[in-house]
């Protein structure tokens, strides 16, 4: 029964919703992951407790498991390459090197034709002076690499000095970064989508996400976009799932602009905090659809059985919890992490209408 294990390299909130996933349609669960205590630990037959570039701790897991995927992406490219030749790793490769530098990201989307906000390459300061003056003054300094939940960003709302610009530099410790325009959106949105080994590809229906702070607070379904934003989200998405010839579920961030245009903003190789919803409202969860695809198993439409919001319990929002437990449309979702800290994401929970 061994070799019907998979491997699912990072334990965070996601490898522990891939795990029960997983459990769920029969599957044993083994976790890399270097942390003792990681959320996904507490419900996996095995934790290996390794770093993600420990090579003997990665061959075990090869040895351990059928297929291996992974919950967030960051994984070293090395250690993608590394399981690639001794075992079958899902979702590509390809697609976890692209991710991982917002450079490559634009540039590749930009390879299926899908329109980016507009970006100035940022090595040093020199250049960041010269791109915040063609763009006017404003924009995102965003590094190249590791940036996630709004970290790693500096926003110039306004005309900036120089002295703001070394700040800026500093605080990103002068790593290579880019400059991204501002887009005045009316709105965000997410496409989720999966791709079987077969090329089949399907949709979950399509959230509007709210951030905070550069953080996601809530994913709403429907989103109040019209038919043709929602069918051009998804043609976009398509293009790069076949581009990427990706196996798994795929988030694809995007801004819909006043005038009805469409902006590619990132995507992730995996599961993504904007499908959470999809546990509450399908029968066939972005966790579920995740494990079908990469396991070779029929993936299906994920219909949507009610309409939803998905709202994210930050650092002290679990104070929300006794009020929540009361509440019969409520679907509570905790993530096993001890301790409360400020910008944490403690778990989630799915209002139903
Ligand atoms: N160019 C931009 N214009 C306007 N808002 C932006 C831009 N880039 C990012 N944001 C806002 O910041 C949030 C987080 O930025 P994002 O690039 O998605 O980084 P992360 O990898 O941290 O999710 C976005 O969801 C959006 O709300
Ligand atoms: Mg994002």
């Amino acid at each position: 029964m061994e070799n019907l294990a998979i491997g699912i390299i990072g334990g965070g909130q996601l490898g522990r919703m891939l795990a029960m996933a997983a459990s769920r349609l029969g599957f044993k669960v083994i976790v890399l992951d270097p942390m003792v205590d990681c959320p996904a630990a507490q419900l996996c037959s095995d934790h290996i407790v390794a770093d993600y570039d420990d090579e003997a701790a990665l061959e075990v897991l090869a040895q351990r498991t059928r297929i291996i995927t992974y919950e967030f992406e960051n994984v070293p490219v090395a250690t993608a390459h590394f399981l690639e030749a001794k075992t079958t790793i899902f979702p590509p490769s390809r697609a976890l090197e692209i991710s991982q530098d917002r450079l490559t990201e634009k540039q590749f989307f930009a390879r299926c034709s899908i329109p980016t906000v507009p970006y100035w390459q940022i090595d040093n300061k020199q250049d960041l002076h010269a791109a915040l003056m063609e763009s006017g003054g404003t924009g995102i300094l965003k590094t190249r690499r590791l940036g996630y939940d709004g970290k790693g960003q500096h926003w110039f709302n306004s005309a900036v000095s120089e002295v703001d610009m070394s700040k800026a530099m500093e605080a990103i410790n002068h790593a290579p970064a880019i400059l991204e325009g501002f887009i005045d959106f009316a709105c965000e949105i997410s496409v989720l989508a999966a791709r079987s080994q077969k090329g089949v590809v399907e949709y979950f229906d399509i959230p509007q996400n709210i951030h905070r702070e550069g953080i996601l607070r809530c994913s709403q379904v429907p989103a109040s976009i019209d038919d043709i934003i929602a069918d051009q989200a998804r043609d976009y998405t398509q293009r790069l799932l076949e581009a990427l010839d990706y196996v798994g579920v795929i988030a694809v961030e995007f801004f819909v602009t006043k005038d009805g245009g469409l902006i590619a903003n990132e995507f992730a190789p995996r599961v993504h905090n904007s499908g959470h919803w999809s546990e509450a409202v399908c029968c066939v969860s972005q966790f579920d659809q995740h494990i079908r695809a990469i396991t070779g198993l029929t993936l299906v439409r994920p219909q949507r059985h009610g309409d939803c919001v998905m709202e994210n319990l930050i650092g002290e929002d679990v104070a929300k919890l006794p009020e929540l437990l009361g509440q019969e449309n409520v679907l509570i979702h905790l993530y096993g992490k001890h301790e409360v800290r400020a910008g944490r994401k403690m778990g989630h929970f799915t209002r139903i209408f």
